[in-house]
């Protein structure tokens, strides 16, 4: 996700902007009601302490957690409603981060609210040119050449 988000960032820096470069590359799908119990959920347990979401993150705290939005064109529902339950989500994502920063476990949170974020959080979808773009650019970092064949 890092290595992504500073490809994304990368790329801008390499490109001049043109039209496409100023549509926001994120989506939801999700229902208004889904959004809205998501959100209220994001906020009562902190989220955006350490994550960047809709490109915004409370602005006292840094953590260099990787940020949600997107998060769905990674990841499906049901390995975001795991990661959420996991009593030791390092066990899943490994960390380099200090204990402090890393990612809570959220296995207290009661079900249905678990099943309300794992559904958000996999509405959250970045729009194909963008993807096909930073992964090119990671490619290009990786093998030096933007004509590589795989
Ligand atoms: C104390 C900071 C912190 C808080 C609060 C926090 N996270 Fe995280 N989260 C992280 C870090 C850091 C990672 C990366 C894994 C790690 O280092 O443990 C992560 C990873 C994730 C991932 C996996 C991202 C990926 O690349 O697949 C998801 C999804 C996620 N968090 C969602 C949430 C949600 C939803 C909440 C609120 C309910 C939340 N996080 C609260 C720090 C935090």
């Amino acid at each position: 996700m890092a290595l992504f988000v500073a490809a994304g960032v990368a790329w801008k820096l390499a490109h001049p902007p043109t039209k496409r470069d100023e549509e926001i590359p994120y989506y939801s799908t999700a229902t208004h009601a889904v959004a809205v119990r998501a959100s209220e959920l994001i906020d009562r347990y902190s989220c955006k302490d350490c994550h960047s979401l809709w490109t915004t993150h409370n602005m006292f705290q840094f953590v260099p957690a990787p940020m949600l939005d997107g998060i769905g064109s990674l990841r499906s529902e049901q390995w975001l409603y795991d990661y959420l339950s996991a009593p030791n989500p390092q066990a899943i994502l490994k960390t380099r981060l200090k204990p402090k920063y890393r990612m809570p476990s959220y296995a207290a949170m009661p079900e249905p609210d678990r099943r309300v974020l794992a559904s958000y959080l996999s509405s959250l979808r970045v729009k194909n040119w963008y993807l096909d773009q930073t992964r090119k650019l990671e490619q290009d970092k990786l093998t030096g050449s933007s004509t590589a064949a795989n």
